[in-house]
Parts: C-alpha cells; sequence; structure tokens
C-alpha cells in the first residue's frame, strides 16, 4: 500500500517535502508558515519564502477540523481536475487561484496565494450588503463557467461521486433524520422543537428524497458545487473564486439555488436576491421553479443540519424562511 505522508507546519519537514516535490529550490529556506484562513475540510497553509509565497492544501481521509469524522481522502485530486478542465478558459482562469502544482501521491495542491483576503462570510453578520457591482461578479462567472465547460463543449466528465455521497447525506439524509445526535437547542434554544415539525412531515421529506435523487444523478454542466460565500474571496484584485472540491457536472438549478439561499440567509434584500437571478438568466438558461427548490433544500440544511452558518437571525425569523423553504417545495408540487 502507499504511505502517504501527512504534512504538518513543522518547518524542517516541510522544507524537505517541498524540495522533494521541486516546489522550493535546493537553497531556497521557508520565512513564514501561515493559516491563510478559516478552512475546516482540509489542511491548508500559507507557506512564505525570501522570493515567495504560496498555499498548499492537502486532503486527508477525515475532516481536518473533526478528525473523527471521515471524509474522501482524494478529494484534493478532484479540486485539481477542476482547475485542469478550466486551464485554457482566460476569462474563468483568472478569477481562481492557479494550480502551481499537483501532489497525486498524498492528495496535495500547490496553489498560487492570493494574498491577504477575507471570504464574503462576514455577510451573515447584520446589515452587511453586497453591493450590486460585486453581485454581478459574482453571478457571471459562474453562469460563464456553466456556459462553458458543459457537455455539450467538454469531453472529460468530473462525477466526483465521493464528495457527492458526502454532499448528499449532510443535505438531504442528516437534517431529517429524527436522531441524529445534533441538538439544535444548542445553536438556538427552541430550535429543535421548530426542527421537529419539518422532520416528521412527510410530504417534505418525500420532495426533499426526489430532489436527492436528481442531485445525485449525472448532469451536462460543471459546477464548482459550493458557490456559497466561503468561496467567495475579496481580493486586491477582485473577487476571486476558491474551494472547487465540491464540483460535479450536475444541474446549473442546485448551483444556483444555493447561491440563492445564501443571499437570503445573509439577509440580502428581496430585490438583491431576484437581481442575482435576473444577471444569471441574461446569460445562461435555468429552470425557475427548479432552482427555487434546491434553494429551499439548501436553507432547511443549513438551519436544520450540521453545516451550520454564523446566521444573525433569531428563532422567528430562522422560522420563517424555513415555513418559505418548505412551501415551495411541498406546495409548488414534485411529484
Ligand atoms: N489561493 C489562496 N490564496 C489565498 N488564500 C487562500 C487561498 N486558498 C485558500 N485560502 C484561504 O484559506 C481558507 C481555507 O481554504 P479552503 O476554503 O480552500 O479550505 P477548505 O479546507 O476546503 O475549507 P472549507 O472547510 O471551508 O471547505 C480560505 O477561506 C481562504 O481564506
Ligand atoms: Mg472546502
Amino acid at each position: 500500500m502507499k504511505k502517504v505522508e501527512q504534512l504538518t507546519a513543522d518547518k524542517t519537514s516541510l522544507e524537505s517535502y517541498l524540495k522533494g516535490q521541486a516546489w522550493l529550490l535546493l537553497n531556497e529556506k521557508i520565512t513564514a508558515i501561515e493559516i491563510p484562513g478559516a478552512g475546516n475540510m482540509n489542511f491548508v497553509i500559507r507557506v512564505k519564502t525570501r522570493e515567495r509565497s504560496f498555499i498548499i492544501k492537502q486532503s486527508r481521509e477525515y475532516v481536518e477540523k473533526y478528525p473523527q469524522v471521515a471524509a474522501p481522502v482524494e478529494r484534493a485530486l478532484r479540486e485539481a481536475e477542476f482547475y485542469q478542465l478550466i486551464s485554457k478558459k482566460e476569462s474563468i482562469k483568472n478569477k481562481m487561484p492557479k494550480l502551481i502544482g499537483v501532489d497525486k501521491k498524498n492528495h496535495v495542491l500547490n496553489l498560487e496565494d492570493l494574498g491577504n483576503g477575507v471570504d464574503y462570510t462576514f455577510l451573515y453578520q447584520k446589515n452587511m450588503h453586497l453591493d450590486v457591482a460585486e453581485l454581478e461578479e459574482i453571478m457571471t462567472f459562474v453562469a460563464k463557467l456553466h456556459k462553458t465547460i458543459n457537455t455539450k463543449t467538454n469531453k472529460a466528465r468530473l462525477p466526483n461521486r465521493e464528495m457527492r455521497k458526502l454532499n448528499h447525506e449532510h443535505i438531504f439524509i442528516y437534517p431529517y433524520l429524527s436522531d441524529n445526535g445534533l441538538h439544535l437547542d444548542d445553536i438556538l434554544p427552541g430550535l429543535q422543537e421548530v426542527g421537529l415539525a419539518f422532520k416528521e412531515d412527510m410530504s417534505l421529506k418525500h420532495a426533499v428524497k426526489k430532489l436527492g435523487d436528481r442531485y445525485l444523478e449525472d448532469g451536462k454542466t460543471l459546477l464548482h458545487g459550493d458557490y456559497y460565500p466561503g468561496s467567495w474571496l475579496k481580493t486586491e484584485d477582485g473577487i476571486k473564486i476558491i474551494d472547487p472540491e465540491f464540483c460535479f457536472f450536475g444541474d446549473v438549478e442546485f448551483e444556483i439555488g444555493v447561491t440563492l439561499a445564501h443571499l437570503k440567509m445573509a439577509n440580502q434584500p428581496d430585490a438583491l436576491v431576484e437581481k442575482a437571478l435576473k444577471i444569471y438568466k441574461d446569460l445562461n438558461a435555468i429552470d425557475d421553479l427548479l432552482c427555487k427548490q434546491f434553494m429551499a433544500i439548501e436553507i432547511l440544511r443549513r438551519i436544520l443540519g450540521l453545516a451550520q452558518l454564523p446566521l444573525s437571525f433569531d428563532l422567528e425569523e430562522r422560522k420563517a424562511l424555513l415555513n418559505e423553504a418548505r412551501e415551495i417545495l411541498v406546495t409548488k408540487g414534485i411529484s
């Protein structure tokens, strides 16, 4: 069996690993190792030398922040495949870090350092608004991605089945299990009882199952797969998009539904949420109803599931969003 080298932030062993990959010159020394930003899934560090800096990202067989939780060990290689697929598409490529190198054996990426940017998760805080120019950048990037790389334009496929299975579990199954070990009252007192009504709603669960099956089917378009504020970096050179580890060929409605859900959970004005969809629709076709259904799914799972967000909504506000989501899924009819 191949032996995987587990990277650490130890300077001496890291220098020797990087030289082994020819990612450092023989006389080049590491001057600093930093944590570039908050992440959960992977081992991500910034390496600085006198000459340059770059980002090292290793995927392990578990979630970095929760080592007891298993995760597909080769996910960094799927992320690398995404970068390969966009490598000749300048307008998409320019908005993402360059892939400098891949170590397939140890599941490590060497990525261009985009600098000390912050991601857009600050949007969940009260009174934080995305301006229209930023929204344009975000929606235009994703529309271009979808238009450029799909089964009509590309022979290559990227099923990323294991990551999809993991996501499916977290989005479509886990939030609806009555006894999943998650105590919603620890997140917000009263949320457990609110959640119960959703876990017991059979018509809702039927709709969720249908959309879950659809998520697992192969679709026509290369998706980023996790297109939410945590994947948008605010840098000196404008907005950059990172972390396509959940990428796959799927339905554009899933991708955009997720984005709209996060704009709503970040309490952006309805007009801005509608504008996001409009910007997208002016560039690429989308089924509105299916998009809203996936939006509803993402709202439900983020409020009732394990992958919680730093939302500023109180219980009543969360309840209102959950009810709106249920309405979309149940009354708009999924047969
Ligand atoms: N190329 C880059 N340039 C600059 N900073 C970066 C770069 N890639 C990642 N970062 C920073 O590191 C953080 C973690 O990176 P990333 O999101 O790729 O890791 P992750 O483990 O997949 O995170 P998550 O658990 O959110 O999926 C990012 O939020 C960002 O702040
Ligand atoms: Mg990630």
